[in-house]
């Protein structure tokens, strides 16, 4: 049995983060005797420059025919004076996003406790670290709700994007939520704007119908804008957060700046369709393709490894090759191995390759 991968490298940092993630998934494979078919495909700015379109077919059958999608990042300067609805970001993430409906998106911010210094939060507010699991609805809300779009009005410009949520898709993204806080701390909060939106009332209401039906998971309600002074004031107070599709790009981010470093950030997206193994999903670090350090071979590459220690869960059911990959990275860091974005004094400093290498021995 061999598990079919579609490996979307895409732009700036992605080739390079994406070379070391596949060489700790060959040593993983070795080690728990497992066989990972990959297919790589351009996407993004890349996939712009050799076909005219950041998603094109040949990616896209790729990606049909895979279980899981390893992405790395997309867009940079080079392609932003392009029309929006052109730019990578939207032309090859959101509709790889819709097509396949990856409908729940989770975004752990961990920030291991050698790390709290990279955080920008006071030390004594975060001592001991911190493992938050944003759990975001991914296919509805604003970013995909019609009408949408530009006219005039008067002479004058008009812009309308619209929010809107079907009961089921609200209902479906509180289960992965509610799941997922039974395999942890058994906290969920509930982001919403129940006050001023229709949106936010049914959001609640529903969420908590069906925290009925997990009733060891302690539930709580928060509005949006409060959260955000929440979460930063005591980010260890939370275990699950569960937001929509807006709110959760927000406050994701704010989470992941809250960590420290991006670079140590993974996701995954996960779909409908079941695979013979698990769930299909798309699985990329939290952050972008950071031009400024691309090509110099000084990214961080463990949001990409972790990033692959997710799909061999969620998409797999291998979690004990996961698993093994977590470890590693923990002990690396633990030995005081840094990349630049999480570098101080006293620490290893390593570049791209160097941390890889030494996660890879670390798997054995
Ligand atoms: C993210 C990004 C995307 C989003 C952009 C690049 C379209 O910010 O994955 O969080 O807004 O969802
Ligand atoms: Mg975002």
């Amino acid at each position: 049995m061999s598990f079919k991968i579609a490996v979307l490298a895409g732009d700036g940092i992605g080739p390079e983060v994406m070379a070391e993630a596949l060489r700790v998934l060959a040593v993983v494979a070795r080690k728990f005797s497992l066989q990972f078919d990959f297919t790589e495909r351009l996407v993004g700015g890349a996939a712009i420059d050799a076909h005219g379109h950041a998603l094109p077919e040949v990616t896209l059958d790729a990606c049909r025919a895979a279980d899981a999608i390893l992405f790395g990042s997309v867009g940079g300067p080079k392609w932003e004076s392009l029309p929006p609805n052109q730019q990578p970001e939207r032309a090859a993430l959101l509709p790889l996003r819709k097509h396949f409906s990856l409908f729940a998106n989770l975004r752990p911010a961990v920030c291991l406790a050698e790390l709290t210094h990279a955080s920008p939060v006071k030390e004594e507010l975060i001592a001991g670290g911190f493992d938050v699991l944003c759990v975001r609805e991914l296919t509805g809300g604003l970013y995909f709700g019609q009408p949408k779009g530009r006219h005039e009005d008067n002479g004058e410009i008009v812009v309308i994007d619209t929010m809107v949520y079907r009961l089921s898709e609200i209902q479906r993204i509180a289960h992965v939520a509610f799941k997922a806080a039974q395999g942890r701390k058994k906290k969920l909060t509930s982001i919403d704007k129940a006050n001023v939106l229709e949106n936010g009332v049914l959001w609640r209401q529903t969420v908590t119908e069906i925290g009925r039906e997990y009733p060891d998971v302690q539930l709580s309600h928060l509005y949006v804008d409060n959260a955000a002074m929440q979460l930063i004031k005591n980010p260890r107070g939370f275990d699950v957060l569960l937001a929509e599709n807006l709110f959760g790009d927000i406050l994701s981010d704010e989470m992941a700046m809250i960590a420290g470093s991006l670079g140590m950030l993974p996701s995954a997206s996960l779909g409908v369709r079941e695979t013979p193994y698990g769930r299909f999903g798309m699985y990329e670090p939290s952050g972008g393709t950071a031009p400024d350090i691309a090509g110099k071979g000084i990214a961080n590459p463990i949001a990409q490894i972790l990033s692959a220690a997710m799909m061999l869960r969620y998409s797999f059911s291998r979690a004990a090759a996961a698993d093994a990959i977590e470890d590693a990275v923990r002990s690396v860091i633990r030995k005081g191995l840094r990349t630049g974005d999480i570098h101080t004094a006293g620490a290893t400093r390593v570049n791209t390759r160097e941390m890889a290498d030494a996660i890879v021995e670390e798997i054995g």
